[in-house]
């Protein structure tokens, strides 16, 4: 399976919510790496360039005031098929039909607030990430002979 980036996004309803480390423990225990982790306020131009797909949707306006509203957690995590794997993880779109052992199915009850962005497609994930990080913002992880190690460069 090829080694894929994705762009995660705990959004601010999961940040206030103390649920950080609930949802990168879960990726991190699932045996994704980070390549990089950021707290920061998203601004209305990255969040309308991000969810630009949903520019002439009923629901943009609030989406766009909803990510900005407070402070996220963006992040690139990396492994094989990580994009289809932390959609998988993620559940789906709306908390109220996502099934337990999911975050959304476990973690959120609102469509709104539903507490992690994940990339759609590798394609997708190319763009999101060039949003939120530039190249020397993310590291490279190592295979040794001692597992997974964070290259020195
Ligand atoms: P996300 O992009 O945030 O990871 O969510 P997603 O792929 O599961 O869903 P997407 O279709 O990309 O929608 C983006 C966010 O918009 C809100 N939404 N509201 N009112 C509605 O019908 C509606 N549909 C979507 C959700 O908060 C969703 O996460
Ligand atoms: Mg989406």
């Amino acid at each position: 399976m090829q080694s894929e980036r994705t762009l995660v996004l705990i959004k601010p309803d999961a940040v206030q919510r103390g649920l950080v480390g609930e949802i990168v423990g879960r990726l991190e225990r699932r045996g994704l790496h980070p390549v990089g982790i950021k707290l920061m306020k998203v601004t209305t131009a990255m969040a309308e360039r991000h969810y630009g797909e949903h520019r002439d949707k009923p629901f943009f306006g609030g989406l766009v005031e909803f990510i900005t509203s407070s402070p996220v957690v963006a992040m690139v995590w990396e492994g094989p098929g990580a994009v289809a794997l932390v959609r998988t993880m993620m559940g789906t779109t709306n908390p109220q039909s996502s099934p337990p052992g999911t975050i959304r199915g476990d973690l959120a009850v609102s469509l709104a607030m539903n507490v992690i962005h994940g990339s759609d497609s590798p394609q997708s994930a190319a763009r999101e990430v060039a949003i939120f990080f530039s190249e020397k913002e993310l590291l490279d992880w190592e295979s040794s002979g001692a597992g997974w190690i964070l290259s020195d460069d």
